[in-house]
């Protein structure tokens, strides 16, 4: 098979590469086009766009296969640790004993955060949103920390960077959450797992001595290895654009936290309870809401429906549905917004339109009621989605600054007014 595209261009021909990724995916490499044709390729939403070569997460839409570093979703979230898969993502392999040692010792030494940064959380608003919080105490992180703003980047500060961002990133969202709901903070405990220390200082309070629940536990690390990376997505793309422009990685990762946020991206866990929601409360039929779903002069969406890449299912989304009958049956949880989405999910895969787009539920449908089941409250949802996903934005950022990348500064089509001359104001209509 031919190694080049043939271009024709105003009955010019161009020949591009083509490149061949590991597991024979397909890209034809236009790096060179404007120079040679003075032409762009027009992308919205970067729908076909590659924007870099990356070894870190493999992921086939159509067959619904999602791997990190070559091991399998499914495996891992059975199998490993968060901490083991932060580090695979991070580093590349799954570290040995001694490896998983000195990363578990160094992050567990650096959870606490700077006591003037109780400040910054005293100053926003009660009920503040938590990723709102969470985006403005990742970037202040870099002001405590300057030495992570040399963008001559030394392998020792970029380690302890990195450390330092695992580290405190649960002690500042357990933070937003008690500010969230006006409850005195924890400060972390250096003998729980990661895990566990989260939930130590979500839930525990001062006067009492706090049991980890490994039930909790155990759903909670496989939910952050289920989110950890999923490669060029809106988040980890905004990361890396960010980086790309030498900004700090506390800077660039507070920008992803900020891009997860929305709902058609990680805010569509809180949207899929509060649809849910709804549709118990209001009580009308299921059909009513595929009905305005499929009504293109309504905005509703099915939250937690579709996915910009799998087209047939998302992987992650069966082992959370499966995690989800299991957790809440071990907790001897019976929720009713649990029926209310299956029903959905099977009236939604039966209908002709959801079938021919390719919509299915994604990862946000069934995890948002893993979280109500564990106690985390709806605001914090996405909050926990930013947790799990921070290994695989700094996996994303170091490999984007190894590689050297050139800065992100995608080109345009102008539509606007062509050139006029200057109108006084008193001239103008
Ligand atoms: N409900 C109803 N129609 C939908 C939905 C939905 N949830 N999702 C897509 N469509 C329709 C859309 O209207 C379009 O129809 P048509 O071809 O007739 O114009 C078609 O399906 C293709 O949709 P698209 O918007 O072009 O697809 P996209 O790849 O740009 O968007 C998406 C992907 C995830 C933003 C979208 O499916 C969506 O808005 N889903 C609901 C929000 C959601 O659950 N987001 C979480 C994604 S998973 C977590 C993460 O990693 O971010």
């Amino acid at each position: 098979m031919s190694d080049t595209a043939r271009l024709i261009l105003e009955g010019q021909e161009y020949e591009f590469p083509v490149l061949t990724g590991a597991e024979n995916e397909k890209a034809i490499d236009i790096s060179k086009l404007r120079g040679t044709t003075g032409y762009i390729t027009m992308d919205p939403g970067f729908k076909n766009t590659g924007s870099t070569q990356s070894g870190i997460t493999y992921l086939d839409g159509e067959n619904g296969i999602l791997r990190y570093r070559g091991y399998s979703i499914e495996e891992l979230a059975e199998k490993a640790s968060f901490m083991e898969v932060a580090y695979l993502l991070i580093y590349g392999d799954l570290p040995n004993a001694k490896e998983l040692d000195y990363f578990n010792d160094s992050i567990t030494h650096h959870t606490l955060v700077h006591e003037n940064m109780k400040r910054f959380f005293d100053a926003f608003p009660l009920g503040a949103h938590p990723m709102g919080m969470l985006s403005s105490m990742v970037a202040s992180l870099s002001t405590f920390y300057p030495e992570s703003q040399n963008p001559n980047r030394d392998i020792t500060d970029i380690d302890l960077t990195i450390h330092r961002l695992i580290a405190k990133i649960p002690t500042l969202a357990a933070q937003a959450y008690k500010h969230n709901v006006g409850l005195p903070t924890m400060y972390p405990k250096n003998n729980l797992s990661y895990v566990g220390n989260f939930m130590h200082m979500m839930w525990g309070v001062p006067a009492e001595e706090y049991e980890v629940d490994p039930i909790i536990e155990s759903a909670l690390n496989k939910l952050f290895i289920l989110h950890a990376d999923h490669e060029q997505n809106c988040s980890t793309s905004t990361v890396r654009v960010v980086g790309s422009s030498q900004a700090n990685l506390y800077s660039s990762v507070s920008a992803g936290v900020s891009a997860l946020w929305g709902p058609l991206h990680g805010g569509a866990n809180q949207a899929v309870i509060e649809m849910l929601e709804s549709i118990r409360a209001e009580g009308s039929p299921l059909q009513s809401w595929i009905d305005r779903a499929k009504d293109k002069t309504d905005s509703f969406r099915l939250m937690g429906f579709g996915h910009r890449v799998y087209k047939n299912f998302d992987p992650r989304a069966r082992i959370i549905k499966k995690a989800a009958d299991e957790v809440l049956g071990q907790l001897g949880i019976d929720d009713p917004v649990l029926d209310i989405a299956k029903q959905l999910e099977e009236v939604a895969l039966n209908d002709e339109y959801f079938v021919q787009r390719g919509l299915y539920p994604n990862v946000d449908f069934y995890s948002g009621i893993i979280y109500r089941a564990l106690g985390i409250p709806t605001d914090m949802f996405t909050v926990m989605f930013a947790l799990g996903r921070l290994p695989g934005w700094i996996g994303q950022w170091k490999e984007m600054t190894e590689n050297r990348e050139p800065i992100g500064r995608p080109r345009q089509v102008y539509t606007g007014a062509t050139h006029r001359g200057f109108v006084s104001l008193n001239d103008r209509k």
